[in-house]
């Protein structure tokens, strides 16, 4: 084990269900200061898409109001930035956008704030091979910490991009963020799920211990039209990309893995049964090494003794995911359905073999989030419900990121094993699998 790892606490953090208040029944934030954010990336997840309901701007100019101000856009697209404020100064937003400047890089903003006041948070939403390291150009935590110490930081997932042979960086970076005491928030929001919550409240309530999680998590892989996602070498893969998220889901209920354990197997691209029909990019522009998986399969061990599985699909069609996790006791069953559209929480507890059945409208886990970020920033205490809370940590996220690099090389490897099987029983065949070129 890596000697900068903390040992994290078994028990996750939950939070106050007062907490997750729905973004049109938030009260106003107290004070009139003015709250200044810095974004870095002026992409999708900061200003929206039709790709899904992530923007993390939308959420907080409901949280802050008339306080937000963006004092700053970071990108090195600078076109995309003026156009993102462009449309934010025509909207009733423009209190928080009419003085935004733009820079190409945070050495340029670091250079124009000499004797500027400082802003009270960066929300980091650039592709993650900049940032999770300690080297120069991948280090923008570091480089956040070394020029506006104290500032808070919200960085979206993965940590970072590095293979499971670089992940002693990522660890030292969580320690260097650790150390400092600097304020930190992953976006792992499915945590904020009201459903989730309440999965952590039966736990908690009846004192029950894990047993098992099953995660299953199948993309619609027609409505994906990026090239980049089809490219390991550029996205990393669906597993440390994309069902990262269902690898965190599955260590906030069953706790930290035995990465030693972590076995996978893959349906490749070359296999007959992998074989897509609605594919909206080209594929064969991609080096057939980068080509990701169709269903990726991986069961490991928790440190608990507790078993993990999930198995990830890029199979179907239209637009909608189809996406369960599980969670079984002794004597009970949490079956989380459909959490990124409409949450629906199954539940099978002893004394009943029936399954009742609990629904969370209107749920916007990244609006809970960004809240409770703002609201720790802030220090604001409030007699109506238990403080703020951070539910994924830097050194929690490090966790995921290491059990979803875990997973994918472990595919890899079985990929490679049955590649030299194939080869040693039909040499002929040289490296053409079950007959697909
Ligand atoms: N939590 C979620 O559900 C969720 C959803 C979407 C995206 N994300 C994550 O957010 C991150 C960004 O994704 P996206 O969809 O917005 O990508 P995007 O491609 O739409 O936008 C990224 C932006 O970053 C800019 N950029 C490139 N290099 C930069 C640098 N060095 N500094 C600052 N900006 C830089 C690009 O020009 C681009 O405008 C990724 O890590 C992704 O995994 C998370």
């Amino acid at each position: 084990m890596a000697h900068n790892r903390p040992v994290l606490p078994t028990r996750r953090p939950s939070i106050d269900p007062a907490r997750l208040v729905p973004m049109d029944k938030i009260v106003r934030l107290k004070g009139k200061a003015d709250f200044k954010v810095v974004f870095i990336g002026a992409g999708n997840i900061m200003f929206g898409s039709d790709e899904g309901p992530w923007n993390h701007s939308f959420r907080l100019e409901h949280k802050l109001g008339r306080r937000l101000k963006v004092d700053a856009i970071i990108d090195p697209n600078i076109e995309r930035a003026l156009s993102v404020i462009q449309e934010k100064c025509d909207m009733f937003v423009v209190s928080a956008y009419e003085d935004t400047r733009v820079f190409r890089t945070l050495e340029e903003y670091t250079q124009a704030m000499v004797n500027q006041e400082k802003p009270r948070a960066f929300v980091v939403g650039s592709p993650a091979q900049f940032r999770g390291t300690m080297r120069p150009g991948r280090d923008v935590e570091m480089q956040i910490l070394r020029d506006f110490p104290g500032v808070a930081i919200f960085v979206e997932k993965p940590v970072a991009t590095g293979p499971l042979s670089e992940i002693d960086d990522v660890f030292t970076v969580s320690k260097v963020l650790s150390e400092s005491r600097t304020l930190c928030s992953v976006g792992y929001m499915l945590r904020y799920l009201r459903a989730v919550q309440k999965m952590k409240q039966i736990i908690q309530d009846n004192d029950l211990t894990v047993m098992a999680t099953v995660a299953r998590y199948a993309t619609a892989y027609e409505a994906i039209n990026k090239p980049d996602w089809w490219d390991k070498s550029k996205s990393y893969g669906p597993i440390v990309e994309q069902g990262t998220h269902f690898c965190d889901l599955s260590r906030y209920f069953g706790g930290d893995v035995d990465i030693s354990s972590v076995s996978a197997h893959s349906l490749d691209w070359d296999e007959k049964a992998g074989r897509l029909s609605k594919m909206k990019i080209d594929e064969s522009k991609i080096a057939p090494d980068n080509r990701i998986p169709r269903v990726t399969a991986a069961t490991w061990k928790y440190d608990n003794g507790a078993v993990g599985s999930f198995t990830h699909m890029v199979a179907l069609q239209g637009s909608n995911y189809s996406c369960e996790f599980e969670v079984y006791t002794d004597g009970y069953e949490l079956k989380l359905v459909n959490p990124y559209v409409q949450p629906v929480l199954i539940i099978r507890q002893p004394g009943d073999d029936h399954e009742s059945k609990l629904r969370f409208p209107d749920d916007d886990p990244f609006f809970s989030e960004i809240s409770n970020f703002v609201d720790l920033v802030e220090d604001v205490k409030d007699s109506n419900s238990s403080p703020p809370e951070i539910l994924s940590s830097y050194e929690d996220a490090c966790r995921s990121y290491e059990l979803s690099w875990a997973i994918r090389e472990a595919s890899e490897r079985s990929r490679d094993d049955r590649l030299e099987a194939l080869e040693l029983a039909e040499p002929k065949a040289n490296g053409k699998v079950n007959g697909v070129h």
